[in-house]
């Protein structure tokens, strides 16, 4: 993204310079999907696409809000005396939820302001450009009013935000990648106790790829909360006779000898994938420490299967991306990425290898779909940070 047109653009839509600019990450997660509201372990990672924001201080109690990648919605403008969710507000609401949360939380803001926010992560793709613009929000308050919010408060804001003020039933894990993420690492989380760790990402002479299937990610919501509760019910049935929080507490032998209890064939499937997901995550990152990457990817895999056969979240279009991308030489693993039902995809690649790989994995896609899929290389960042506007301008 060229940011100089990021201030630009504050400056013909609000009419005057901007003060300050703000990035914020999206993110792709390695492995550990559908885990983080089982209690079990994520692997994620920050990347460079995200969303840029250009902020000015206001000497009123107005917040004006414009986004250059919806720009028929206009500026769009909030009180910071009403700042309930109000529908019409549409994309706005992110950035006005974590106002609302922030003032709620007892912190003072005792002006308004303008924000022109524009972004390059492909829109509804599963890269959470949700949570990439409320951690954006976040930081830019913490950063101008100095309310001094340690990020992991701002993370579980985010996904506060998301839970009580949007009402998507999500997990942590994509405001804490975002939010906590650093260059070239990954973070373990263990979702159950909130600890976490980095590892460093060394993939050799292999990179990320991103493979983004174009497809909305529709009915995305319902579906996802769907395999929450199917999750839960699994629970309360193992519950009935183990001493247990969470489908994460499980190993696979735990499992195995007490899958009886559930006695539903889907509710077994969800439940093993959330048990075995957590138990392929932790293997992941030993052999990742290891410089394994052959076993690596082949968990890589194996969480794709099992999020088609037993959870049920791929779809036609995920599926013809991931198995278009195992075929190929040079891969190590692919998987769908995210909560699914459509949205991107990754693939472990030898850099060797790419123009191959993006060529004949996206004519097997144009070919059984109907429309091209897009592929981009993932590079993994830090969290939100402030750029200097004196580096923009040289
Ligand atoms: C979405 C949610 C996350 C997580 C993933 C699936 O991205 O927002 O909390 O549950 O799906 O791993």
């Amino acid at each position: 993204m060229d940011t100089k047109k990021v201030l630009q653009g504050y400056e013909l839509i609000f009419n005057e310079t901007a003060e300050k600019l703000f990035f914020s990450p999206g993110r792709i997660n390695l492995i550990g999907e559908h885990t983080d509201y089982n209690g079990g372990n994520v692997f994620p990672c920050a990347i460079s696409l995200g969303t840029y924001a250009a902020f000015g201080n206001r000497d009123d109690r107005t917040i004006k809000m414009y986004s250059a990648n919806l720009p028929d919605s206009g500026i769009v403008s909030v009180s910071l005396d009403s700042l309930e969710y109000d529908k019409a507000r549409d994309w706005a609401n992110y950035l006005t939820g974590m106002i609302y949360l922030i003032t709620k939380a007892g912190y003072k803001l005792d002006h308004g302001f303008n924000i022109y926010v524009n972004g390059n992560l492909p829109d509804g793709a599963g890269l959470s450009s949700s949570a990439s613009i409320e951690l954006l929000m976040g930081n830019i308050l913490n950063d101008v009013f100095k309310l001094g919010i340690n990020q992991l408060d701002l993370v579980k804001m985010g996904q506060q935000n998301e839970n009580n003020y949007i009402g998507v039933n999500s997990g942590i894990m994509d405001e804490f990648a975002v939010g906590m993420g650093k260059k070239d690492q990954a973070i373990l989380l263990d979702t159950n106790t909130m600890e976490y760790h980095y590892a460093p990402v060394e993939l050799g002479n292999n990179v990320i790829v991103i493979m983004n299937t174009n497809k909305h990610r529709a009915l995305a919501d319902s579906k996802y909360n769907e395999r929450r509760s199917q999750c839960e019910q699994a629970l309360a049935l193992l519950q009935t006779k183990l001493n247990i929080k969470s489908l994460g507490d499980l190993s696979i032998d735990d499992f195995d000898r007490n899958s009886y209890l559930i006695n539903d064939d889907i509710l077994i499937r969800r439940a093993r994938h959330a048990v075995f997901e957590n138990q392929r995550t932790l293997k992941a990152i030993k052999y990742l420490k290891e410089n394994n990457l052959v076993e690596f990817g082949k968990l890589v895999n194996a969480s794709h299967i099992s999020l088609h056969y037993d959870y049920e979240v791929t779809g036609v279009e995920l599926d013809t991306l991931v198995e278009a991308a195992w075929q190929q030489p040079g891969v190590l693993g692919a998987r769908m990425v995210g909560a699914g039902f459509g949205g991107c995809a990754i693939a472990f690649v030898d850099k060797d290898q790419i123009d191959a790989f993006q060529t004949n994995v996206g004519k097997i896609y144009q070919n059984k779909i109907g429309y091209a899929a897009d592929f981009y290389i993932a590079e993994i960042a830090d969290g939100p940070s402030e750029i200097k506007i004196s580096e923009v301008e040289k």
